[in-house]
């Protein structure tokens, strides 16, 4: 088990942090707020009935959206309160306990990985590339990751780009928002599609 990520550094600090985030996200959507700009591209970068991993699921926002759209979802996330409520909202996906950075799924290989809501920067400090490592091990033959995380987070771009040139991954694309805006060294998001370097 590794050190404590740092989304579990602040569930410590404070109890309530995962119910805020859920509620959040539900005051959101009765606001009829777009919350699915990552499930498009996703499913617009995947074949149909994809097997897709959403990492880092939390409630279950992105994977629950890409189930409805007919594909395979599992998700995995370390936060049981989150998987709780990713299971009541969408109790047709197989969401799952577990951390990234012990990720092992048999058998399981999938076409895309998706990666949202600033995962990367809310992992344990230094296990980023065991993360990526991870992702490229459970990519199907063709498969591909999408990542995506802010600026000014405590984990910047071009260490990410290092660990997934490290862990075996190709920065296939990159862009600056989920519909595909030019990426530039100075902007304050990235989403980035990996694959397996040949
Ligand atoms: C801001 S939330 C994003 C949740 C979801 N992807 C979304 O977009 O709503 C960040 C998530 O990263 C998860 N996380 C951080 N480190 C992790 C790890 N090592 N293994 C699994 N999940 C982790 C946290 O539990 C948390 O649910």
């Amino acid at each position: 088990m590794s050190s404590e990520n740092l989304w579990a550094a602040r569930r410590r600090e404070n109890p309530g942090h995962s119910a805020w985030y859920i509620a959040r996200f539900e005051a959101m959507r009765a606001e009829g707020a777009d919350l699915h700009g990552e499930a498009r591209l996703a499913d617009a970068m995947a074949p149909r009935a994809a097997r897709i991993l959403d990492a880092g699921c939390g409630p279950g926002r992105v994977g629950g959206e890409l189930a409805r759209r007919g594909h395979r979802v599992i998700g995995v996330d370390l936060d049981e309160e989150l998987i709780a409520a990713a299971k009541r909202d969408h109790p047709d996906v197989e969401w799952h306990v577990a951390d990234l950075t012990e990720l092992d799924l048999p058998g399981k290989e999938f076409n895309l990985i998706v990666c949202a809501g600033n995962v990367m920067t809310f992992l344990a400090p230094g296990t980023a590339g065991r993360v990526l490592a991870g992702f490229r091990a459970h990519l199907a033959p063709g498969g591909r990751a999408v990542v995506g995380f802010g600026a000014g987070r405590g984990y910047g771009f071009d260490e990410f780009f290092a660990d997934a040139e490290a862990a075996g991954l190709a920065i296939q694309s990159r862009f600056a928002t989920w519909d595909l805006r030019p990426w530039s060294p100075s902007s304050d998001f990235l989403v980035a599609v990996l694959g397996r370097r040949q």
